[in-house]
């Protein structure tokens, strides 16, 4: 099946008791057991249903195939926020000792997960002076437990070379987990080039209406937890706290996803509730139309953006002068992201007041709604990193990050136009003369 055909039906079948069509909300949080031997069969991971709906539930196990499907998997889990599926991807491949080596360019908070949180467990993350191969492989060492990256990052806009990250990941043992957030499969499907793992905020374009927050961890099902059993014991030796579990063992390639279950949304919760479940749902019914739109009208808000005297620079990768231009191509179809940034000539201050001006357009932190979205991430999202760390995330003091959204683009234009002329009215004179 195709994304538009995988995204309307794939995990459901109108289920046996009722016939309803549209994915039920199983809006409960425990399953009565047939027997004794029945529910300790389902405590055993032997027999397939649901016990506790911290750790399985029908309505997410819908969006948990559907996201597989999506992505090319073989299995998901769906977790209540993006920054949770990323806690447990880390968690799920680093104990104490052990580090992540990442890209630079990453979400804020996703940044402060590696850098500030993880640390006090144990686990640091190493962020590498760029997204190229290179200075990735410099930071891996025997204690090495993945390669991360976005795959488009946010909000600098870089597109991961993400053959290459996995090339070298896979040389040193190690798995690549990519943030496919920003791409979403519709653009791009990062297990198609070798990546292991890949992490969704299903917050932004997956949900797609700014209503919901969620996020999903789903496994190619392709990385040789068994060869790497030295680096990787908590796959090859029997897990004490489940009695004595091997996961790479018992569940082959679905034992990074089945360990995410098992160990870390038991224990840990940070559940999706089965109504947001059904709302995701409903969102990604639509992602492929809408992806299409987003790209489109970005393409012309980045074109109108670059003619203008009033704007100092635009970093929109689907422009052939950009430097990420060839692996737009390559990976994207062409389709560069409908998440750009660019910066305003005058500065802070312009910048500023372009900003207050918008009135289409909302100032608020978030990406992927149907809505156009503006944010000024010095001040907000990457507020927490040094000015150096900024600069290498891609934030310039006077960055305005667009989510471009699928209004009518001349609205969108309009808008823009107008918040331009209140911030920055001389340089246009400046330049007609
Ligand atoms: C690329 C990326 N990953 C992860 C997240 C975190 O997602 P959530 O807000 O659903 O926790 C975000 C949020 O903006 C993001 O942009």
């Amino acid at each position: 099946m195709r994304n538009e055909t995988i995204a309307i039906h794939a995990g459901y079948e109108p289920e046996p008791t009722t016939h309803a069509v549209a994915v039920p909300i199983y809006q409960t949080a425990a399953y009565a057991f047939d027997s004794a031997d029945h529910g300790a069969a389902l405590f055993n991971l032997e027999a397939e249903g649901f016990r506790y709906s911290r750790i399985a539930n029908p309505t997410s196990a819908v969006l948990e195939k559907r996201i597989a499907q999506l992505e090319g998997g073989v299995g998901a889990l769906a977790v209540a926020t993006g920054q949770a599926a990323l806690h447990f991807a880390f968690v799920n491949v680093a104990d104490h000792g052990g580090n992540i080596v990442s890209v630079p360019q990453l979400y804020g908070t996703t940044h402060t997960l590696l850098s500030h949180i993880l640390p006090r467990q144990g686990i640091t993350g190493r962020f590498a002076e760029s997204d190229k191969p290179e200075a990735i492989e410099k930071l891996i060492d025997e204690n090495t437990r993945a390669v991360f990256a976005e795959t488009i990052g946010n909000p600098a806009g870089n597109v991961c070379d993400i053959e290459a990250l996995a090339r070298i990941a896979h040389a040193h043992g190690v798995p690549l987990i990519v943030d496919n957030t920003v791409a979403t499969p519709i653009l791009l499907k990062p297990f198609d080039y070798g990546a292991d793992i890949a992490v969704h905020s299903l917050t932004k374009f997956l949900g797609g209406h700014g209503t919901t927050l969620g996020g999903a961890i789903v496994d190619s099902g392709n990385f040789p937890w068994d060869k790497h059993a030295e680096r990787f014991p908590a796959y090859n030796k029997p897990d004490v706290s489940y009695h004595g579990l091997v996961y790479a063992e018992r569940f082959g390639r679905t034992a990074y996803i089945e360990r995410a279950r098992s160990v870390y949304q038991r224990t840990m919760g940070s559940v999706l509730s089965p109504f947001n479940a059904f709302l995701l749902l409903q969102g990604i019914e639509t992602v492929a139309l809408r992806m299409e739109r987003h790209v489109e009208n970005a393409r012309k808000v980045a074109e109108f953006l670059r003619g203008d005297p009033r704007v100092a620079w635009v970093n929109y990768t689907g422009f052939p002068d950009s430097p990420y231009y060839p692996l737009v191509q390559k990976y994207l179809n062409g389709n560069a992201s409908s998440l750009f940034t660019f910066g305003i000539k005058g500065g802070m201050e312009a910048g500023k007041t372009f900003y207050d001006t918008l009135k289409l357009i909302t100032r608020l932190v978030n990406i992927g709604d149907a809505k156009s979205l503006a944010c000024h991430p010095a001040s907000t999202t990457h507020r927490q990193m040094s000015a150096e760390q900024q600069r290498v995330a891609g934030v310039l003091p006077e960055t305005i990050r667009l989510s471009i959204g699928i209004e009518h683009v001349s609205d969108i234009v309009e808008d823009i136009d107008q918040a331009l002329e209140k911030a920055c009215p001389s340089a246009r004179l400046e330049a007609a003369e």
